[in-house]
């Protein structure tokens, strides 16, 4: 497993992080039991993932800490995040919710705490309000790094992240950029890089790149948007297919070789898929010409998250 220093934060992370939520939250979504999931986790740990994001929402911080069980804690960079949306976060629910997240994962300390889902209405009053919190348990040592999560479906144009990289307060931000929209290169990355902010990608597979009908049915949109020009996906996936293993394959590897990106986030409830994309962060790059191709084809999208059409 290729590893990265996480920017500012000098943690040597995996470039394949596993994600403890998504559509599948590690099988919690898909019939798997907490110990199968565990176990999945422990898989991705024995196959050089150090690296593994969760959240108070979504119920599985104590999956990964059962799967932390037994494991030099220092081995596994462990990232988890705090809801702000829909509920009015006070210094005091914060610290318990912190408190909660630390007994949940069976740990004293948190590598990366972020704010989970932050619009860009909420983002000031986070800043004034709560990041003094957060410095405040990074000086009891309950954190170590704080971080920034978008709510992409709905800052699909990465609006809450810009404020922050202006505030230059955050040593993480995760991020959703994929194949399809790339939007986030120009309006995030570039300034990121500058500042040597540590950067997390989510959505690289979503739905749109699960499978190729699912992309075909999110091509055809928009295309029919005017996002997408016909002349450009003569043999759009096929040239892709080609090259690669699958469209998940291509996809991770897509925003693995993204200059500035340093972790991708991969969810999964599938233990075949999760060796598939264990197997894909060990291949090369895509060739550069690929990539430009992709590049040139969704220049103009900004539409989509990959989730839904
Ligand atoms: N706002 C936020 O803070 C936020 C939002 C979203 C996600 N996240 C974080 O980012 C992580 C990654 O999220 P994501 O959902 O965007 O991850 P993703 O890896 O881009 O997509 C996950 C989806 O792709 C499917 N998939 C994965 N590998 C596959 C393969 N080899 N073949 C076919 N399908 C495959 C999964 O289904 P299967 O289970 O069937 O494999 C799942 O439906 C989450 O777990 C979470 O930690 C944060």
């Amino acid at each position: 497993m290729q590893t990265t220093i996480l920017g500012r934060t000098g943690l040597t992370v995996s470039r394949m992080g596993v994600g403890a939520g998504g559509p599948s939250q590690i099988g919690r979504k898909t019939g798997l039991s907490e110990n199968e999931s565990a176990d999945l986790l422990r898989h991705a740990f024995d196959q050089g993932v150090n690296f593994v994001d969760t959240a108070e929402g979504y119920g599985t911080e104590p999956i990964v800490g059962q799967a932390l069980q037994g494991r030099d804690r220092s081995s596994i960079i462990v990232s988890t995040k705090k809801s702000t949306r829909r509920q009015e976060v006070t210094a005091q629910t914060l610290q318990a919710s912190l408190d909660q997240s630390l007994q949940n994962l069976g740990t004293d300390y948190i590598d990366l705490y972020n704010l989970h889902g932050v619009v860009p209405q909420d983002y000031p009053r986070l800043v004034t309000d709560i990041y003094p919190i957060l410095q405040k348990a990074q000086d009891q040592g309950k954190i170590r790094f704080v971080g920034l999560s978008e709510m992409f479906n709905e800052d699909l144009g990465h609006t809450m992240l810009q404020m922050a990289l202006t505030d230059d307060l955050w040593d993480v931000l995760m991020v959703g950029f994929n194949l399809l929209n790339q939007t986030a290169r120009e309006k995030v990355f570039a300034q990121a890089m500058e500042q040597n902010v540590g950067i997390q990608i989510m959505f690289a597979v979503r739905k749109a790149l699960s499978h190729p009908d699912n992309l075909r049915a999110f091509v055809a949109d928009l295309v029919q948007k005017g996002q997408i020009a016909p002349a450009d996906i003569d043999d759009f996936p096929a040239f892709l297919l080609a090259q690669t293993d699958s469209l998940p394959d291509a996809a991770y590897r897509f925003c693995r070789d993204e200059p500035g990106v340093h972790i991708v986030l991969s969810g999964t409830g599938n233990a075949e898929h999760l060796d598939a994309n264990l197997a894909s962060f060990a291949q090369l790059s895509l060739s550069q010409e690929t990539r430009d191709r992709l590049k040139h084809i969704f220049r103009r999208v900004d539409s989509t998250t990959g989730q839904s059409i």
